[in-house]
């Protein structure tokens, strides 16, 4: 069962004025929340395509929707990354692959054109224990934060081998880190790993931790978040793979089709604006061309707080 509560839930499922029997994807599966209420929305005929890299997110979410064959399904998944299930007369189509290989999987689906398409950035709080040196509360774990671990450097990796200048631009990058703060945690870690390399997680929050009242920190936690956030988001590549996603998104929208991005951090805003001003395109969702959530759902989803919703047209 997850423990994730999907954030602005429902600013989502209005803003995608959801044809009942259109087809529609959604790209970062995890808890299924979003994807469920999209579904409840569809009617017979209708597509739903779902996306996630991680298959215990898939797994779930075939329970969730509770169809007869749930182990052949996940099982076929399992083998061919991908896997067709039927709820209610809804085609739903579910896929283990990296979301940046929509058109890949719309075109072997002989599906041209799609009427929606959402995509809750990040990682779900199911994954926070599950990836290996994801969560700065396991200090004996590896620090990897490999999502795939078939390829591509582990955080301890870009750690011990980033020049001064690589390490500062991915902590004000990917988790806004600046001035003193970015420096201190910098020179703090050249400092280290000229004595021992990174190996473990409790050796970087080690650094925060030791230098608290130099960075002036109110919550350590949260600065673990911010340093954590950064490696992720470069061990992952999650930069570049925003960046496909949305121009194959693009090209796969219907005229009238909403594309729905819900981000966390400035560079995933930057990216978005960029991308919406380079391609002409309009953001229809609140003053500042985003939606932010409630008040009530910040007091109770902590997660929340940061995101924001881009409702974009062509
Ligand atoms: C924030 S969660 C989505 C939560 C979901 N909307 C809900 O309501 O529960 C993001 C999910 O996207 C997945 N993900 C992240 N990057 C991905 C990528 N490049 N391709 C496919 N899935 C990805 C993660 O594994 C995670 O399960």
């Amino acid at each position: 069962m997850t423990k994730h509560k999907s954030v602005l839930l429902k600013e989502t499922i209005r803003n995608l004025s959801i044809i009942g029997t259109g087809a529609y994807v959604d790209l970062t599966l995890g808890g299924g929340g979003h994807s469920l209420a999209i579904l409840n929305e569809l009617q017979k005929g209708a597509t739903l395509v779902v996306f996630d890299l991680d298959m215990r997110a898939i797994e779930n979410f075939v329970d969730l929707i509770n169809v007869v064959g749930t182990d052949n399904i996940k099982n076929e998944v399992k083998e061919s990354k991908q896997a067709t299930a039927e709820k209610n007369g809804v085609n739903i189509i579910i896929v283990n692959r990296n979301f940046n290989e929509l058109e890949d999987v719309l075109s072997s689906a002989k599906i041209d054109k799609v009427d929606g398409i959402i995509a809750d950035l990040g990682w779900s709080s199911d994954q926070l224990g599950g990836i290996e040196g994801l969560s700065y509360m396991n200090l004996n774990e590896e620090l990897d934060m490999r999502f795939n671990k078939s390829d591509g450097l582990k955080a301890k990796d870009l750690l011990n081998a980033f020049g001064k200048n690589e390490l500062k631009k991915m902590f004000e990058r990917y988790a806004d880190l600046r001035g003193n703060q970015n420096e201190i945690i910098v020179n703090e870690i050249i400092k280290r790993r000229e004595k021992n390399s990174f190996e473990k997680v409790g050796e970087l929050t080690a650094i925060v931790e030791e230098n608290s009242i130099n960075l002036h920190v109110r919550n350590v936690n949260q600065m673990h978040s911010r340093v954590f956030q950064s490696l992720r988001i470069a061990v992952n590549n999650e930069i570049e793979n925003l960046r496909l996603m949305l121009e194959s998104s693009l090209r796969t929208m219907n005229e009238n089709a909403k594309l729905e991005i819900i981000t966390f951090h400035s560079t995933e805003e930057k990216v978005v604006k960029n991308f919406v001003e380079e391609n002409k395109l309009n953001l229809t969702g609140g003053d500042n061309g985003y939606i932010s959530p409630l008040v009530e759902e910040l007091l109770i989803n902590k997660r929340a707080r940061s995101a924001k919703l881009w409702v974009i047209n062509k």
